[in-house]
């Protein structure tokens, strides 16, 4: 069951796996280096007793290598403790300074062990009884500095498990077995225990856990004041997170977008073309008040926020800066109750992000996250929320979270506008209109794939790709690139493409290939005649051009040596449209390189360290 519930963490991204249980007062323990296929061979030769009280983890290296001795879980000197940890206990050194002066001996490079040891010495001073182990738990969890969730068993508590959290994730799960026992999991996501209950409960910072065989499910904060935990249902089910007859998770995914921007949008669009966010908890007069908006957020969440500045200034005239969480919280950013901070998360867990919208409260800002993963960290820190239905996302890199992310800011905008009266009524209506046809839109570019994978099979063995857009292309541009690099190793690069003359076009020699995003020809702002200009002087020089237009455009026929078209699309929604071939493109190139397209190396889903 353990190993199951890793498998289904898989996606998070790891290097080295390991478990443990506790049975007739033993704790037994197995760990390795590389995939759960290593663990599983350990377990083959030299299997665990069997147990109803066990703990697993993948891990991700940050202190120490990618080893068998470095993977989790860590065993206390007498082998009694076992710990899993995830996040980073900052002041690790000088806690392992003091274990060692007082005679341990580590056998790991990790800061996590000496939770183990610490949490044996705190076992030992806190009172027999019940509860001894979360008590001991408790006391640690005082001295540790860091992000953390920590799950612990104790050899002489083969019927309780306790876990600690401090801002990285942890939920509970409660179950039944087939003949009506309660049956506990505990989880960095429901993802984990999907297949065994939908029953959740939620914990809240700074809060410690200790689930019995008798007592259940106590929670309490880290003085031992007892909390009670948020019930939820989780909406999703087992069979969302499976591949369901594709041969990767991303193949799923991008195929899923049509619907996951259909389910961003149900139930937000009125009858009469207004706009309906019940989640979003500001007053009017709170959004009339904003003079400034910051979107913050990583990855491939920063791009979806690049492409929101252009739609939301453009409806909303409200100044917006658009920047990565790791940058916005260490420069000290201008802000005040007025300012409103929009963060965008897939895994509302990241932990840059968090700790960006953490400053922005701390500076009084409202706080709007824009998250897939219901009832996790961001949202619940946040003031007010926008779910994107995009369903689970397992994929390492992101596809159908990254679209409805688009989609979740165009409605920002449009609820601003609308609530601000920069709109009138029948303009958001004719918005509203366009947001619906993209589910089709999306179907439509999904249909015509075959050629753009032939293309991705003719350039496996490119050693840079360049993209190049303008306006809204040009956040397009830097996904593209984003996710060739992610999925495919290769080297590349997205540059405006008005750029290109101020240094990108010396990097093109004969062959290079450059993908261009080419605005729509009836774009207002009338940068398509330039973009074909573009197009000629990269081919002029060699390139290989790659080029994605709109169907119709003739203009670019002379000049694209592989030309992919998409439908007529509004200029500032066609970045829904315009990505769509990137994703199958670099995910096509990735599998003729023969690599793990939803577990790239070196990658995690969600970064829950600094
Ligand atoms: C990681 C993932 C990316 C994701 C980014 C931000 O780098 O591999 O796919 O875009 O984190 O994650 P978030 O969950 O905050 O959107």
């Amino acid at each position: 069951m353990v190993l199951q519930g890793l498998r289904r963490l898989e996606y998070r991204g790891y290097d080295s796996a390991g478990i443990a249980v506790v049975a007739e007062g033993e704790l037994s323990s197995a760990k390795k280096a590389g995939k759960l296929a290593n663990l599983e061979k350990v377990l083959a030769d030299r299997p665990l007793p069997a147990a109803t009280v066990g703990i697993g983890h993948t891990r991700w290296a940050t202190h120490g290598g990618p080893t068998d001795r470095n993977a989790h879980p860590h065993v206390s000197t007498g082998g009694d403790v076992a710990v899993v940890h995830n996040g980073i206990i900052e002041n690790f050194a000088s806690l392992r300074a003091e274990c060692e002066a007082a005679g341990i001996e580590f056998s790991s490079d990790t800061d996590t062990e000496v939770a183990a040891h610490l949490l044996t010495a705190a076992y030992a001073d806190a009172p027999e009884g019940e509860g001894r182990l979360a008590e001991a738990m408790r006391a640690i969890c005082r001295r540790l500095e860091g992000a953390f969730t920590l799950v612990a068993t104790h050899a002489a508590e083969p019927d309780t498990l306790v876990a600690a959290r401090r801002s990285s994730p942890l939920v509970v799960g409660v179950g039944e077995t087939a003949d009506g026992t309660a049956e506990y999991f505990l989880g960095s996501d429901v993802a984990a225990f999907i297949g065994h209950t939908r029953n959740a409960l939620e914990l809240g910072q700074d809060q410690i856990v200790q689930i019995d065989r008798t007592a259940g499910v106590t929670v309490t904060d880290f003085a031992g004041a007892a909390v009670e935990p948020t019930a939820y249902t989780v909406d999703w089910d087992a069979a969302a997170a499976e591949k369901g007859g594709y041969d990767w998770f991303m193949l799923k995914e991008i195929a899923e977008q049509p619907k996951a921007i259909a389910d961003t949008l149900l139930g937000r669009l009125g009858d009469h073309g207004n706009l309906i966010l019940d989640e979003v908890r500001l007053s009017d007069q709170e959004l009339r008040d904003i003079d400034k908006i910051f979107v913050v957020s990583c990855g491939t969440s920063f791009h979806a926020g690049l492409i929101a500045k252009y739609a939301i200034e453009h409806w909303t005239r409200i100044p917006v800066e658009v920047e990565v969480a790791s940058e916005f919280r260490y420069r000290d950013p201008v802000l005040d109750r007025s300012t409103l901070v929009i963060v965008i998360s897939q895994s509302g867990e990241t932990m840059d992000t968090l700790m960006a919208l953490r400053h922005a409260k701390e500076q009084k800002a409202r706080v709007l996250a824009i998250c897939n993963a219901n009832g996790s960290t961001i949202p619940r820190e946040s003031d007010a929320v926008l779910y994107t239905h995009a369903g689970p996302e397992i994929a390492v890199a992101s596809t159908k979270a990254f679209l409805s992310q688009i989609v979740a800011c165009y409605l920002v905008g449009l609820f601003l506008a609308q609530v601000r009266g920069m709109k009138y009524e029948d303009e958001v209506a004719a918005i509203v209109e366009d947001l619906r046809k993209l589910p089709d839109a999306v179907a439509q570019v999904l249909t015509g794939m075959d050629e753009v994978r032939a293309l991705g099979r003719s350039l496996a063995d490119a050693d840079t790709v360049l993209f190049l857009g303008r306006h809204v292309g040009f956040p397009v541009a830097l996904e593209g690139a984003l996710k060739l690099k992610e999925l495919a190793y290769i080297h590349a690069e997205g540059f405006a493409a008005g750029e290109l003359k101020h240094g990108p076009i010396a990097v093109i020699d004969q062959g290079t290939p450059v993908v261009v995003i080419v605005p729509s020809p009836h774009s207002r702002e009338s940068v398509h005649g330039k973009v074909v200009s573009n197009i000629q002087e990269v081919r002029a020089r060699g390139a290989r051009t790659i080029v994605i237009a709109e169907e119709g455009d003739e203009d670019v026929v002379p000049y694209a040596d592989h030309l992919i078209r998409v439908p007529r699309t509004p200029t500032l929604l066609a970045p829904v449209v315009t990505t769509v071939p990137l994703q199958v493109l670099a995910c096509e190139i990735a599998t003729t390189r023969g690599l793990d397209v939803d577990q790239p190396r070196n990658l995690a889903k969600s970064v829950t360290v600094e």
